[in-house]
């Protein structure tokens, strides 16, 4: 098959180090080098007029070096790869150039093979970019703008365990919500081992790594290229595919983002890690709910407790975060091998939201079919509790008759502080 050729483009100060890429790169015949310059200004000239696939760039430059430069061509030319090259292989270059919008990061001089390697990976992610905005200058950019009076819920499913049904949850709940005229995105913030994608069987042509790369400029179809809809109409927002990848999503973007997107739907479900970081703290600020998803183990009642505790410190209403117990076995509950519903009722002074049973089979089945639970049988449990679990969280959210009148003089909220994870070491 003739594949297109890889259109690269060389940017390095030293004559030497351009030459020396450039002839490792003639020895493989899907490379084609179109250009080569020698400073940031002249290398984003370049790209704007020959549009090559990749840019490979040097950090130290005299004129303008490889973080400005991979900024400003993040801007102009966001389907255009940048991998960055430099002597330092230190964390904080890596991180700056990630930062900048690089796609992939290479200490100079690369090894032969990794230079293939990463140029080959590179060059078919931006690819299927490409594809999506290709239709960009021919269609009539819609730019996203939040509606004055809409109102969206973000629903984010957390557990501070590994395996406690997150994923399960949130897919679940997702589809659940699904009704005539609601529309719901489901989005995998797990985003270095992000699994929804295979939850849901999808073939995601991108993932939250191209849109995040786009987002101070999101337009209404680039979102649509980029979401990927499950059978049951359900819009998803997958995981970068491989989990070094997640070293490309910007975290700090991350809520800027779900805010765009949360936009155009009523439901936003997260399907989070169980990493508490300022990421995740700034999406929980913004959730309307935080399912905290706990196993009936004495691990997961402990872990529950530091949660709520740790939680507690940001001051959310009660009934901002709702418990889910998921994997409930009535039978082990009441020859007391697992730990009863009551009892994580009592230590975490709330009721059970919902209490999802364990049911191997069924949940199995569906997981390795790439179907929902909900998706068959739903008068059955566990399906009949997702669902029960899902018509609860819409009767909670729905908007109270509205108060008569002077209403409109309500204080507006208070601006979190700076850094969310200080709060919580401040203790509020
Ligand atoms: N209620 C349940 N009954 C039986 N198995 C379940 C249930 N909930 C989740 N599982 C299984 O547990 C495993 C971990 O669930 P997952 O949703 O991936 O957890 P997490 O996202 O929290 O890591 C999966 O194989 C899933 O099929
Ligand atoms: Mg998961």
């Amino acid at each position: 098959m003739a594949e297109k050729k890889i259109r690269i483009l060389i940017v390095d100060d030293i004559p030497e180090a351009r030459e020396r890429l450039q002839k490792l790169l003639a020895f493989e015949s899907d490379f084609e080098v179109v250009g080569m310059a020698s400073g940031g200004r002249e290398g984003i000239a370049l790209a704007t007029e020959l549009q090559p696939d990749i840019v490979l760039m040097d950090i130290n430059m005299p004129d303008m070096d490889g973080i400005s430069a991979a900024t400003e061509l993040r801007r102009s030319l966001p389907t255009v790869g940048v991998i960055m090259m430099s002597v330092q292989g230190e964390a904080e270059y890596i991180r700056r150039a990630l930062q900048a919008g690089a796609r992939d990061f290479l200490t100079k001089p690369p090894p032969t093979e990794e230079l293939y390697a990463t140029l080959r990976r590179v060059a078919e992610d931006v690819r299927s970019m490409a594809v999506l905005v290709s239709s960009e200058d021919k269609r009539d950019k819609k730019k996203i703008e939040v509606e004055e009076d809409h109102q969206t819920h973000i629903i984010a499913v957390y557990s501070p365990q590994g395996g406690a049904g997150k994923t399960t949850i949130a897919t679940n709940l997702a589809a659940a919500l699904m009704r005539e005229g609601v529309r719901a995105l489901l989005v995998d913030c797990d985003l270095q081992f992000g699994d929804v994608g295979v939850f849901l069987n999808l073939k995601p042509q991108a993932t939250i790594a191209d849109l995040i790369r786009s987002v101070d400029d999101l337009d209404t179809d680039l979102v649509n290229g980029v979401l990927v809809t499950h059978d049951s109409g359900l819009r998803v927002l997958v995981a970068p595919l491989r989990p070094e990848d997640a070293n490309y999503v910007p975290t700090d973007k991350v809520p800027q983002l779900i805010e765009k997107l949360s936009s155009l739907f009523d439901y936003v479900v997260l399907d989070m890690s169980s990493r508490i970081d300022e990421m995740a703290l700034t999406l929980f600020d913004m959730a309307s709910r935080i399912l905290l998803v706990l196993n009936p183990t004495l691990p997961a009642l402990k872990n529950g407790v530091a949660t709520l505790t740790m939680l507690g410190s940001l001051q959310y209403p009660e009934e901002k975060i709702q418990l889910v117990l998921n994997r409930v076995t009535p039978d082990l509950e009441r020859s007391k091998v697992a730990i009863a519903v009551n009892i994580f009722e009592q230590r975490l002074r709330r009721k059970a939201f919902a209490v999802i049973p364990m049911d191997e089979k069924k949940v199995l089945f569906a997981v390795n079919r790439g179907i929902s639970v909900i998706a068959k049988d739903r008068n059955q449990s566990p399906a009949r509790d997702l669902i029960a679990m899902a018509d609860a969280l819409i009767e909670q959210l729905r908007p109270k008759q509205e108060p008569p009148a002077t209403s409109q003089q309500l204080p507006a909220p208070a601006k979190p502080p700076a850094s969310r994870l200080s709060r919580l070491f401040r203790g509020g």
